[in-house]
């Protein structure tokens, strides 16, 4: 069984935006789309950026840095220079709470060193 842990109440993220929020000292994004709540690890694959900072088009959260648009429900990496998916978090809403169970995937950061910029 996954451990969920209450991120936020269900109105504080409307439809169309995405926050951040600390989860175990990982950040993590939640999103709505539509009415529909979604969760992700807030770290783009590319390069070093929070998500969360760039924006949701349609069912796509944009990096703000380079610009890769990654799918919200699956993770995956929809335009470069991001090929990898993003962690998806199982999120369920239970009382007015959201909860997050957090993907033990993680984004390695640590590209200090290989210059890109
Ligand atoms: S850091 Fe996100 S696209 Fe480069």
């Amino acid at each position: 069984m996954p451990e969920f842990h209450k991120v936020a109440q269900t109105g504080e993220v409307s439809p169309g935006e995405v926050k951040q929020y600390q989860v175990e000292g990982r950040p993590v994004a939640l999103c709505n789309v539509d009415g529909e709540l979604y969760a992700f690890e807030d770290i783009c694959t590319h390069a070093f950026a929070y998500l969360s900072e760039g924006g949701l088009e349609g069912g796509q959260v944009k990096c703000p840095l380079h610009g890769a648009k990654f799918d919200v429900k699956t993770g995956e990496a929809k335009s470069l220079p991001a090929v990898k998916a993003v962690p998806i978090h199982e999120l369920k809403v239970e009382d007015g709470h959201v909860y997050v169970a957090l993907n033990p995937k993680q984004v390695k950061v640590g590209g200090r060193g290989r210059g890109r910029r």
